[in-house]
């Protein structure tokens, strides 16, 4: 034994045994805390010295909410209350969209919590070791010998009465172990050399990496999208003579599959006949395209009253209105090819067929919202 304070005290048993007999006795006399060393696992030695379950899995547990809760939280005051942008027409605080995130955050949270909790706090990093590795008796332990050590929690600790105790249990062999002199650990000292350590790390490991790149030089895994024939931006065209990789139609040229009109204004368009019969499954087509596409802005009686919102910003024409109950139906097809204002053009969704349907169906719309008696009555003698 030499100087300092005892921390604590270490009896060895020849069996399994024998240790578990010992700590109940030992346990009464409440000397100190329970530790036992053994070479093996030995069942039920936790419930004998009354080991607490490891607080890891709660700390753990709490964490992970605050995680989630942080991360829903955060996400909603970016997006519902700081920056409230409408994306894909949902609502800012749309929770559904937040769930990635949460979890990324929970489980980013539980495990540092729980790496660092288990170095940190429970195994009391950065100190390392523990007296009982420093004891004479650690070779034995690890064999074949079983030992039983009170330690001393706090002040006041009676060496001597722990020794008796570990005497009158059965212990073969006793051992006071002595507190370790341990140096404050965050010294100026310290930290020099952690961070020191840390650059000289980072110098080498760059060092490496960069003959590492120079001596095997970059493979790409997939090559053939880089090394295709292709135009990169702000280069010029090898092919055509110009440099542009982009060419204006051969003058005199339409594109296949693509009519012109043959009218250049609306005002000329008029003269444009619907070669559409006005038969039952023309109106069906056209009223069916005309829900598609029409009746978001023109309402579905086409009187401009549209299913848009006010943030649609413009108001789109009543297609009731006697101009243009009275405009040819070859306006209304250079409308809808061409666009007006605020309303596009629909000559890429719709063949100019489908477009014809719809003036058909619009006609029949004017027709069933401006019925006169005559029409009521020709429609009753049927
Ligand atoms: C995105 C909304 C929108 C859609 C979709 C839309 N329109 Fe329009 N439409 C408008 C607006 C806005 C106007 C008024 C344009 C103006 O005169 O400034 C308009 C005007 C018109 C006019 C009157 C043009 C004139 O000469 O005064 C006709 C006819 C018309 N639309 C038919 C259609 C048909 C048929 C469809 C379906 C193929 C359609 N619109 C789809 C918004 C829309």
């Amino acid at each position: 034994m030499s100087s300092g304070n005892a921390s604590s005290v270490l009896g060895l048993f020849d069996t399994a045994d024998a240790l578990m007999e010992a700590i109940p006795q030992v346990k009464a006399k409440n000397l100190g805390r329970l530790e036992a060393y053994t070479p093996y696992p030995i069942h039920g030695i936790d419930d004998a010295l009354g080991l607490r379950r490891s607080p890891l899995g709660g700390m753990v547990l709490v964490m992970g909410i605050l995680g989630a809760i942080t991360a829903f939280v955060f996400q909603f005051w970016v997006s519902a209350v700081d920056y409230p942008i409408i994306t894909g027409g949902k609502a800012p605080w749309s929770w559904e969209a937040f769930i990635p995130i949460i979890f990324e955050v929970t489980v980013l949270f539980a495990t540092f919590t729980a790496g660092l909790g288990m170095l940190l706090l429970l195994n009391r990093l950065p100190l390392f070791g523990h007296p009982v590795l420093a004891s004479d008796a650690i070779k034995a332990i690890t064999r074949d010998r079983f030992a039983l050590s009170i330690e001393a929690e706090g002040e006041g600790f009676d060496a001597a009465a722990a020794q008796a105790a570990l005497a009158a249990a059965g212990a073969t062999g006793i051992e006071v172990l002595i507190e370790p002199d341990r140096d404050p650990f965050l010294t100026s000292d310290y930290i020099l050399r952690a961070a020191g350590g840390i650059f000289v790390s980072c110098v080498v490991a760059g060092l490496i990496m960069y003959g590492a790149v120079k001596l095997f030089p970059v493979l790409p895994p997939m090559s053939h999208m880089e090394d295709q024939p292709k135009l990169a931006a702000q280069k010029a065209d090898p092919f055509f003579k110009d440099g542009f990789g982009m060419q204006e139609p051969v003058p005199g040229t339409v594109a296949r599959g693509y009519l012109p009109l043959g009218v250049s204004s609306q005002e000329e368009a008029a003269a444009l006949v619907n070669p559409l019969p006005t038969t039952p499954a023309v109106l069906a087509e056209g009223k069916r395209l005309f829900h598609i596409r029409c009746e978001l802005c023109h309402g579905p009686l086409a009187n401009g009253t549209p299913t848009l919102t006010a943030a649609y910003g413009a108001k789109p024409a009543n297609l009731q209105s006697e101009q243009i109950r009275n405009y040819p139906d070859g306006k209304i097809f250079w409308v809808i090819t061409m666009g007006k204002n605020a309303m596009p053009s629909h000559a890429a969704d719709l063949t100019v067929d489908q477009r014809w349907a719809i003036v058909h169906y619009v006609r029949a719309l004017q027709r069933a919202q401006n019925a006169t008696d005559a029409d009521v009555k020709a429609a009753e003698a049927r």
